[in-house]
């Protein structure tokens, strides 16, 4: 681990003790290049089910389709869980889409800011991303081995706090709301929701999740644009599978299932 600066201790844990399956072991650093990175090194080395890491800042925090996340330092929440689950592969990508119902949950609860969930794994507020997540896999004989679920959530930076490119596109919830957010409150709201839904999760797979992640998504029923294919397609999305792939359908009555590494969705028309 030799990109790891600074490390605050483990002490924290103790006040997530009583959850059963995060918090077991939470690991709490001042600067990290990614907290996917660290869980990724942990993991391999045999770091348990519900491990979290967390850092203040990453140097080179990463999201999904090899684009970069950026925070500054303190200003947002910044975690990784190591999960083990013992679960089919298909229901592996689904992790991702309990994450966002959690995230989603969570920022409600403890906010009262109206999110939403854009397939797969924004999370928005009026349009803009408030938080994105980013899970990596490894899997051994057809078997989940691990999971990294890494989870980045605006939550106190300033519009200027924004990267430049993605100002227009993206919020905080300081910036939604008027005034600093505790993160604390958000980041122990987010545990306590997810080891609830996880182990509902581990026992009733897409039909415990598809009505949860239904009632915070805001992505069904509009039209999205296809931009992973070759050409640019517009079509209406009208369900998830139970591989928790997005059904969308054309104009010409045909429909499509699209797993979430093959495409992205433009970003014009969110809201909730
Ligand atoms: C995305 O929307 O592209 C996913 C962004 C995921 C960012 C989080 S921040 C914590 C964890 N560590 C990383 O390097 N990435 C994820």
């Amino acid at each position: 681990m030799l990109d790891i600066k600074f490390d605050v201790g483990v002490e924290a844990a103790s006040r997530y003790k009583h959850l059963r399956f995060l918090g077991n072991d939470l690991l709490l650093y001042r600067e990290v290049s990614s907290t996917n990175t660290i869980a990724q090194l942990i993991a391999r080395s045999g770091a348990g089910e519900g491990t979290i890491v967390l850092s203040g800042l990453q140097t080179s925090g990463r999201g999904r389709m090899k684009r970069r996340w950026a925070c500054p330092a303190g200003q947002g929440i910044l975690m990784s869980m190591v999960l083990r689950p013992e679960i089919d592969v298909q229901l592996v990508p689904q992790l991702t889409l309990l994450c966002g119902v959690v995230v989603a949950e969570a920022i409600r609860q403890t906010t009262g800011c109206e999110v939403g969930i854009k397939w797969p794994n924004d999370i928005v507020i009026d349009g803009k991303k408030i938080c994105g997540i980013l899970a990596q896999s490894s899997f051994s004989s057809g078997l989940p081995q691990y999971v990294i679920m890494g989870v980045g959530i605006n939550v106190n930076q300033t519009y200027d706090q924004l990267p430049r490119e993605c100002r227009d596109t993206s919020t905080s919830l300081k910036l939604e709301l008027g005034q600093k957010v505790s993160r604390q409150r958000v980041l122990e709201k987010f545990i306590r929701l997810w080891d609830e839904h996880y182990e509902g999760f581990l026992k009733g797979g897409h039909s415990f999740l598809k009505p949860m992640w239904l009632a915070n998504n805001v992505t069904l029923g509009r039209e999205v644009s296809i931009t992973g294919e070759s050409e640019l397609r517009q079509g209406l999305a009208v369900d998830i599978s139970a591989k928790g792939g997005l059904i969308v359908s054309f104009s010409d009555g045909s429909e499509k299932e699209f797993l979430a590494d093959d495409l992205s969705l433009g970003s014009s028309y969110y809201g909730r």
